[in-house]
């Protein structure tokens, strides 16, 4: 086999309470990556798609390019590879862009290798590229997005990361308003220290949340999905957030919160249905800013980042 199509999961990092150390991953949307093995060394990137020509098409700043560079560092592979993108996830909007493509071409290449390393082997990787996608290793949307369901980073040195198990019937909305934030700049409001009685009410929280999956507990899931350090800070960047989260609760979510770094809004609900209203509310919030939205309705992944043979290629040089 030279040839290889993988797709990874969007993701929802943070969770409200777990800043930086808990994510999920949900079914669609992914986004796709095709890696062939070239007779040349090294690693090149021959076309990305529906990124609207903004993502560098150099290796060294594409955060595909960067984690299988530092997969083929890492297990000393001399092999060249070849690699077509093609984004599905929109960029900016706090849905695990940057990860997604890292975790699709990292599967892809493990994959090519005959699967030398285990799907948590890569994540080290996944994490390097996210540090060149915007100046932080965080791991709480390449983990899920690798590994699929909620997933738990316990330590980062050392790496210490564990999946929890989903409740079935847990559905997410996604809604993705037309504004970019840079993960960086999200980062960059953050303070460096949190008050006591801040630290006390989000631990609190994100045991009861990692309890209330594995109980399963609905409402104290909800109770827990709620945010003392990031969301206060980066609310005032996404326009009407405070009413947007009240009024997916009322819609019937369980909670709502800001995705990974924003500006797109999660809510977890109990099914479909309700999933599907608390998008359409959220999404008419937003109207009301005259901010048009995109609205996912999706099942947890519990699988994660799946791989897919192609069509039998030539080696390309
Ligand atoms: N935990 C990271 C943050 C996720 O909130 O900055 C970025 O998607």
């Amino acid at each position: 086999m030279n040839s290889i199509k993988a797709m990874a999961p969007a993701t929802v990092a943070n969770v409200s309470c777990g800043f930086d150390i808990f994510g999920f991953a949900v079914e669609s949307p992914c986004d796709e990556v095709i890696l062939t093995l070239r007779d040349e060394p090294g690693v090149v990137i021959t076309s990305i798609t529906g990124d609207g020509g903004r993502l560098p098409t150099d290796a060294n700043r594409n955060t595909a390019g960067v984690a299988v560079q530092e997969y083929l560092k890492a297990t000393g592979y001399n092999q060249g590879i070849a690699i077509e993108l093609n984004k599905h996830l929109p960029l900016g909007s706090g849905m695990g862009s940057s990860a997604a493509s890292s975790v699709a071409a990292l599967v892809a290449v493990n994959h090519l290798m005959g699967n030398p390393l285990k799907r948590d082997e890569l994540l080290p990787f996944a994490m390097e590229a996210e540090r060149v996608a915007c100046g932080s290793a965080h791991a709480d949307n390449v983990a899920p997005s690798l590994l699929g369901g909620f997933v738990l980073i316990r330590s980062y040195e050392p790496l210490d990361v564990t999946r929890i198990p989903t409740p079935d019937d847990l559905y997410c909305t996604l809604i993705h308003p037309q504004l970019e934030l840079k993960t960086e700049d999200s980062r960059n409001v953050l303070k460096a220290s949190v008050p006591l009685r801040d630290a006390v009410r989000q631990w609190g929280n994100i045991a009861g949340l990692v309890v209330g999956l594995m109980k399963p507990d609905y409402g104290l899931i909800g109770r827990s999905l709620q945010d003392y350090i990031a969301e206060p800070l980066r609310s005032v960047l996404i326009p009407g957030f405070d009413r947007i989260k009240e009024t997916a609760v009322q819609a019937g979510a369980l909670g709502a919160g800001i995705s990974g770094s924003g500006p797109t809004i999660f809510a977890l609900s109990v099914s479909a249905a309700t999933a599907k209203k608390v998008g359409e509310a959220i999404r008419d919030e937003f109207e009301g800013f005259r901010v048009e939205s995109e609205v996912y309705v999706s099942r947890i992944n519990a699988m994660g980042a799946t791989v897919e043979s192609v069509e039998q290629k030539e080696n390309i040089v």
